[in-house]
């Protein structure tokens, strides 16, 4: 397990496989603390857009990571955190930030950064974690590790859904374009790309809804728990 008696439950997948409303509620029942960590990746490309530096410029951004400061607070049961003192609230999800945050990501040393800013997370106590390499680098040792799949028009589809209430008329299509340009770029990477973690309980959601995926992953860590 993480740390000592804490425990952490990974949740892995490509985008829009349905990781944060299982993450979110997984949470929620088991009274433990919900991570985004796709979020952390997010509001440091959010950074390095509002300061001008260029995301295909590595040297640039661990520049600015290195002198970013990041404090994680609890709210509503989440972990959440600012940017020297600034919250990005929504606008990590925009379109630019959506556009780049694989660059960012693809960077060794702000992974190495942001993992260690991940780990830490369990100083407020148990964690349900969502991500890509959280089964695989983040807590390698968890016994609780899940791995989401869908198919992509599935996951088009929904992520299509979401975005209508927000950014209007983009189609199935492009959105099906842009999931798998960034399901491309997070798996092939070099560094912690997104895999299947040694012992994870791969779930295909595509004919589930949300509320059974939650019931297979709270059952899997409540029956553990009640064994010990
Ligand atoms: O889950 P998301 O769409 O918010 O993730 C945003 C980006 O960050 C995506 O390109 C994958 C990357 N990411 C990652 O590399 N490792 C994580 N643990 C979480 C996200």
């Amino acid at each position: 397990m993480s740390n000592n008696s804490i425990i952490a439950v990974a949740i892995d997948g490509p985008s829009a496989s349905g990781k944060s409303t299982v993450a979110r509620l997984s949470a929620r029942e088991l009274g433990f603390h919900y991570v985004d960590s796709g979020s952390l990746y997010r509001g440091l490309t959010w950074k390095c857009l509002r300061e001008g530096v260029d995301t295909e410029d590595p040297a640039a951004v661990i520049e600015l990571v290195n002198r970013t400061k990041l404090d994680f607070f609890v709210e509503e049961g989440a972990i959440r955190f600012t940017l020297d003192g600034e919250d990005p609230g929504a606008q990590i999800r925009s379109m630019p930030v959506q556009e780049r945050v694989s660059d960012v990501a693809a960077i060794p040393e702000v992974r190495a950064r942001i993992v260690q800013h991940l780990r830490e997370t369990t100083r407020f106590g148990n964690v349900v974690m969502e991500g890509r390499d959280i089964g695989t680098v983040v807590f390698p040792d968890t016994p609780f590790k899940f791995y989401l799949d869908a198919d992509p028009e599935e996951r088009a589809r929904r992520r299509h859904q979401e975005l209508a209430q927000t950014a209007g008329d983009t189609t199935v299509d492009n959105v099906l374009a842009s999931l798998q340009r960034r399901d491309r770029k997070d798996s092939t990477r070099k560094t912690a790309p997104l895999q299947i973690a040694l012992g994870a309980k791969v779930i295909d959601s595509t004919a589930m809804q949300a509320e059974d995926v939650v019931r297979i992953v709270v059952a899997q860590v409540r029956g553990a728990l009640s064994a010990t």
